[in-house]
Parts: structure tokens; C-alpha cells; sequence
């Protein structure tokens, strides 16, 4: 599988040129960004390994990204659960679905006193380890060092791009949920990495940031939001801009992230014009970072919603 060198649209949107990293396209079942964190595993010869371990929520993309990741290497996914909504158990759907069908078990981890993490790592590593199961552990969402062998490759991609259109500087945005693609993207382009905090707000943001390195200098820079949104809920605004982009430009971008980052940029545009002295003349890369499998629940809960302001 060769994971690597996306090509990068040029598109119009907002009234403004703006290139697209379509890392959408790295592969049908395992696209994006998590493709990217992800790399290390692939590229892993995981022969011995009979289990790969994660965790996370039951609607996840890197719940699909990892069965697909399980398929490929012939390993089975045990992927633990904090809950499951009994209409998902009756319905499922979206990366739920599609990780039960690439064969993963999606368990509820059974302890209610410690975290789901602390649950693997207490008792169900250990209880692997007893059986003589050898177990590859992936942290949420692929947050842990390892992501940054991937992460590299794209920040290399970027670096080779930029000189083949001879750009000294471009800034680089995407949105954050851990904040893992944009820290580790920032460590290694000598661009700015711009983002925005999609889970948690900016200061849950900032943990993760200092979670995965210590050298604030290091750190993508958080472009603020007009409010607050809380992560999952349904704004139309995020609809708006989302369906704007698509008829734009013609690429379908996922609806949980993507809009907010967008949001941002319109934001920007709208208080800086073009003509403006101040105003921001770096040419903009954004990552689009897949995760459409995502868009087939979120789309029909918006239509739902559209319907119902009508
Ligand atoms: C489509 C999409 N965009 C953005 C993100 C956020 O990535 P990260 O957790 O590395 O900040 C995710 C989650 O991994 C995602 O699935």
C-alpha cells in the first residue's frame, strides 16, 4: 500500500485561492489523517502480533481506520467502548458499522471505577499477556509518538511542495480534535501550522499540545472561534459552510471538523479583506484529513435538523 504523495487542488472558495492537501484520497479504506498516524503500524511487521487494541468512541473514525488496520495485518481489533447506544447496538451504521463488518469486537469495558484507558491497562493487557496473546496497544485516535513517523512523510510532501511552486512560506491549517496531526505536522515544516480546537476547547487543546512536547515554541498556533461549539452537536452554520464547499469546489470534506476550521478562515476573511495592509498574504495549504465513512450518519442527522427548522 502506498500510503503517500496526495496531490494538492487549487480551489476558489470564500473568494480566495486556497490549495488542498487531498490526503482524502491516500486510500479508500484508509484515508486521512489517520493513514498518516496510523503509518508506523502499517509499515510494522505485525506476524506475531494476534491482537491490536484500542479505544475510543463507537462512532470514531480511527474505530474504522484500526479494523481496516487489523484486516490488513491479519490481527484481530479489540476496541473498548466507555458505552453503547442501545439505537446503535438496533441500528448500526457509519465507521460502527463498517468496523463490524471488517471484523472488529467492539466491547464495553466493564469497569465503571477507572477510565477506559486505565481498564485496558490494568486488566486487559494483563489478562492478554497471562494468555500468552501477544497485543499491539493504539492509544485514542493514534495519539502517541509513533504517529509522527507518518506525520514526517506529510510534512516532507508539504516541504516539496511549497518548493515546487517556489513559496518561501505558506501556512499550513487544518482542525484539531487531540491535536496530534497539527503538533506533530508543526514539528517538522518550517511553516506555521494553523488549527483549530474542534474537542475540548482551546485550553484541552493546549494539554494535549504539552502532552505530546514540552517546547511550547514547537506548537501549532490555535485560531480562535466566534463561540464555543461543543464536539458531536449540530450547528447549522457547519452545514452551511460544509454544502458551500462542496458545490465550490467539488470535494466532499467530513462534517465534524472540517466546518469549524473553515468557520475560521471565513472569519478571518470577513474581518480582513485582501487590499488590507494586516491581512494574511501566505499562501493557505488546508489538510483535508478524510474521514467521510463519518458523513453517512452526520448527514441524514442534518438533513433531520434542516427538515425540521423548515
Ligand atoms: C476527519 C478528521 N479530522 C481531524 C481529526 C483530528 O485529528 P487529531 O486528533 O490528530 O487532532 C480527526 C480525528 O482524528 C478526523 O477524523
Amino acid at each position: 500500500m502506498e500510503l503517500r504523495n496526495t496531490p494538492v487542488d487549487e480551489v476558489e472558495f470564500l473568494g480566495r485561492q486556497i490549495y488542498v492537501k487531498r490526503d482524502d484520497l491516500l486510500d479508500e479504506a484508509f484515508s486521512g489523517n489517520k493513514a498518516r498516524k496510523f503509518y508506523h503500524f502499517l509499515q510494522q511487521d505485525l506476524s506475531q502480533v494476534d491482537r491490536l487494541v484500542g479505544h475510543g468512541s463507537a462512532q470514531a473514525n480511527s474505530l474504522y481506520s484500526l479494523s481496516v488496520l487489523a484486516m490488513l495485518k491479519d490481527c484481530q481489533l479489540d476496541y473498548y467502548v466507555d458505552h453503547l447506544p442501545q439505537y446503535l447496538i438496533d441500528n448500526p451504521q457509519g465507521n460502527y458499522r463498517a468496523a463490524l463488518e471488517n471484523g472488529a469486537n467492539i466491547i464495553v469495558a466493564e469497569s465503571s471505577a477507572v477510565s477506559v484507558i486505565e481498564h485496558i491497562e490494568q486488566f486487559v493487557l494483563p489478562a492478554l499477556e497471562a494468555r500468552g496473546q501477544s497485543a499491539v496497544f493504539i492509544p485514542e485516535g493514534g495519539r502517541c509518538e509513533y504517529a509522527e513517523t507518518g506525520l514526517k512523510i506529510l510534512a516532507d510532501e508539504i516541504i516539496d511542495w511549497a518548493a515546487s511552486k517556489s513559496y518561501a512560506d505558506v501556512r499550513v491549517v487544518l482542525p484539531s480534535g487531540t491535536g496530534t496531526t497539527a503538533l506533530f505536522l508543526q514539528k517538522n515544516v518550517p511553516f506555521e501550522v494553523q488549527t483549530c480546537a474542534c474537542v475540548g476547547g482551546e485550553s484541552y487543546l493546549k494539554q494535549q499540545f504539552l502532552e505530546l512536547c514540552e517546547d511550547e515554541s514547537q506548537h501549532p498556533t490555535i485560531l480562535t472561534t466566534a463561540k464555543k461549539y461543543h464536539f458531536g452537536k449540530l450547528y447549522l452554520p457547519f452545514y452551511h459552510i460544509w454544502a458551500g464547499l462542496k458545490q465550490a469546489t467539488n470535494i466532499e470534506f467530513e462534517l465534524l471538523y472540517d466546518p469549524l476550521a473553515w468557520l475560521c478562515l471565513q472569519r478571518e476573511f470577513s474581518e480582513n479583506s485582501d487590499e488590507l495592509e494586516s491581512a494574511d498574504k501566505r499562501p493557505i495549504l488546508y489538510i483535508h484529513q478524510g474521514g467521510l465513512q463519518g458523513n453517512e450518519t452526520m448527514l441524514p442527522r442534518y438533513l433531520r435538523k434542516l427538515a425540521f427548522v423548515k
